[in-house]
């Protein structure tokens, strides 16, 4: 089954698709985190999508479709893929439908999460990771449960995302709602949408999420 996970920063999509991941055996493609791994590279063009990353902007369409084409194609994803973060556009949403009719494949389920912006600016606002393992926390509502000590691997160093901040969660946001939601009407008339609710607790949406593939 290859699945869509969209919706506004901060409502869950990353931690709602490793759940999903894990449980139905499928590989969880985030956009977010490849760019993140080619800023870390150092090289000119990972310089350059971290200047945008860091302002809130979108990365270009031809770098992120192009990223996407390569993996959907890696045997890790024959089983079904979840794209979280993409396609953010039209233009990404028309050339991945493209993409994966030469493939032979197609998307079974979009799942668009919707939340209450005070709520998601206050969730990325504290959220933070494991330096080492990369494990999601936040301020209030995910702390480790021995403070300082990562759950998972039992690294002690965090980092926060350089994105994560008020200012930048509002652009993120605009965004969103300006490039990304029209993404609704398109995949509402392609069929196969569905829409869950992200503001309940992190294992009644998984539920919820579940209910609907299901
Ligand atoms: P990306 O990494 O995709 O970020 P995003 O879409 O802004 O989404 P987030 O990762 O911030 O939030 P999320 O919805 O995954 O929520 P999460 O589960 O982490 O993209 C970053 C940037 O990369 C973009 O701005 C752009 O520049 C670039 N980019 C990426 N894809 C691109 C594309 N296709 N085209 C162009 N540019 C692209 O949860 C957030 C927090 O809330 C966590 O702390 C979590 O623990 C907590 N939480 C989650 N669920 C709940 C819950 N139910 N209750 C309470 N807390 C919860």
């Amino acid at each position: 089954m290859n699945i869509i996970l969209f919706g506004p920063p901060g409502v869950g999509k990353g931690t709602q698709a490793v759940l999903l991941a894990a449980g139905r055996g499928l590989k969880h493609l985030s956009t977010g985190e490849m760019l993140r791994e080619l800023v870390k590279t150092g090289s000119e063009v990972g310089k350059r999508v971290d200047m945008i990353m860091t302002g809130g902007g979108f990365v270009s369409d031809d770098i992120v479709i192009g990223i996407i084409a390569d993996r959907i194609d890696q045997p890790d994803c024959a089983n079904g893929f979840i794209l979280d973060g993409f396609p953010r556009n039209l233009k990404q949403a028309v050339a991945l439908d493209e993409l994966l009719r030469s493939k032979g494949k197609a998307i079974d389920r979009v799942i668009e999460i919707h939340g209450e912006e005070r709520a998601l600016v206050e969730r990325i606002s504290g959220r933070f990771s494991c330096a080492n393992c990369g494990a999601n926390y936040h301020g209030a509502f995910k702390l480790p449960k021995l403070t300082g000590v990562c759950d998972y691997c039992g690294a002690t160093k965090f980092t926060r995302r350089a994105d994560d901040n008020v200012e930048t969660v509002r652009v993120r946001l605009m965004a969103y709602y300006r490039e990304t939601a029209p993404l609704i009407g398109y995949y509402f008339c392609k069929g196969g949408l569905e829409s869950v609710d992200g503001m309940p607790p992190v294992d009644e949406v998984a539920r919820n999420i579940n209910a609907v593939l299901d």
